[in-house]
């Protein structure tokens, strides 16, 4: 039995209350299911701003029974009673409530600042004041902006790069004054490019993975920011939920008030990444190897390369990654692919 399933099975002993931010997007959702399947109570909020009611029902249903511990609130982080009522009674923060991507902060920096800057600081104060065991959050490896050495290490940040960037520093600035000022414990977490089942392909916004499943599926090219030698460390869902359960329950007093880089620690460039999700399609019989993608622009505010050092994690909370974008990417398409339409499917 590895930390990880330890760890689990004394929560499923003796279950605990968690709140869950953002419970209705992509990483809430799938950390929902993770506590509802470990027999956790879980309070979800969310105000379905970029996530789904279908994201909820989807892990209801695949929960069964279990949906009876999972209680919703419908509100707003920028709204400060509102989280006070979500945190009340909660053992464990996991908060992910926030307004992701670069290119919408760079749109609307206004409204990426008060979901993510403002509402971040309601979520420490109410988190504070209803005496959590710790208030765990998502970061970003947006933070090391301009810095161009690989492998990413926490210590060593550069600027930011948008406004996305410069609101996910500034959380982190937020929780280091509240562990000074108010001796509370928290742990950041820097996630690299999380993929997975439920990640929104629709939208301006949407992530390059499922935007690419998407368009392949119904036989169109998908596009490549850039030359497609730019590099990300492609991070599987369920091993973002792995280390946000070990953060929140890790007992090392060293391993707290500290972020953590979140990812694979393995590089994978865009042109890689397509003739991976083009082959895991290809054995499930889609017609995809005559697609070319097409190549656009660089996007603006995009980091050209990027790679996580995971020691920490791995040190501090016996976080273990299970996945490589290759199974990570299996596991996913095999949803993408019963969630679309007859109609979209040929395999
Ligand atoms: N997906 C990634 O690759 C990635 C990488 C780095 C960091 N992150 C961070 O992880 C977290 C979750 O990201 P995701 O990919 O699941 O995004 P998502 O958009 O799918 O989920 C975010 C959720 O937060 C909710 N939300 C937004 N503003 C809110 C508000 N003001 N009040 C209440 N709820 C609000 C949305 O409705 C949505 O359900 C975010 O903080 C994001 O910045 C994600």
């Amino acid at each position: 039995m590895n930390c990880f399933e330890r760890r689990c099975a004394q929560l499923k002993e003796k279950p605990s209350k968690w709140l869950v931010t953002g419970v209705a997007g992509f990483i809430g959702s799938n950390l929902l299911e993770a506590l509802l399947e470990l027999d956790q109570y879980v309070v979800g909020f969310d105000n379905f701003m970029t996530g789904y009611p279908r994201n909820i029902e989807d892990v209801k249903d695949r929960v069964g029974p279990k949906r009876d511990r999972f209680e919703f609130i419908q509100g707003d982080i920028r709204n400060l009673d509102d989280c006070r009522r979500a945190c009340s009674g909660v053992d464990y923060v996991l908060h992910q409530a926030a307004l992701g991507s670069v290119p919408r902060s760079i749109d609307d920096p206004v409204t990426t600042n008060t979901c993510n800057v403002d509402g971040f600081l309601n979520m420490l104060l109410a988190a504070r004041d209803s005496s959590v065991r710790r208030f765990v959050f998502a970061s970003s490896s947006s933070v090391y902006g301009d810095s161009p050495k690989l492998p990413k290490i926490e210590e060593e940040i550069g600027n930011p790069l948008s406004p996305y960037a410069a609101s996910k520093l500034i959380n982190e600035v937020y929780a280091g004054v509240f562990s000074k000022v108010y001796d509370f414990g928290w742990i950041g977490l820097r996630y690299f490019n999380v993929f997975g089942k439920r990640q929104d392909p629709d939208g301006a916004y949407a992530a390059v993975i499922p935007r690419w499943i998407d368009t392949l599926i119904r036989g169109e090219a998908p596009v490549i920011n850039g030359d497609g030698l730019t590099s990300r460390d492609f991070c599987y869902i369920k091993d973002v939920v792995q280390c946000n359960i070990l953060a929140a329950t890790a007992d090392n007093p060293q391993a707290c008030s500290k972020t953590y880089n979140v990812a694979c620690g393995n590089r994978t460039s865009l042109n890689e990444l397509m003739a991976i999700i083009k082959k895991t399609l290809r054995i499930r019989g889609f017609e995809v190897e005559a697609i070319e993608p097409v190549y656009g622009p660089f996007r603006k505010g995009d980091v050209q390369h990027s790679l996580a050092d995971i020691s920490r994690a791995k040190k501090l909370l016996n976080f273990g990654p299970a996945y490589s974008v290759e199974t990570g990417m299996e596991e996913s398409i095999d949803w993408y692919v019963k969630s679309s339409t007859p109609a979209q499917a040929q395999g």
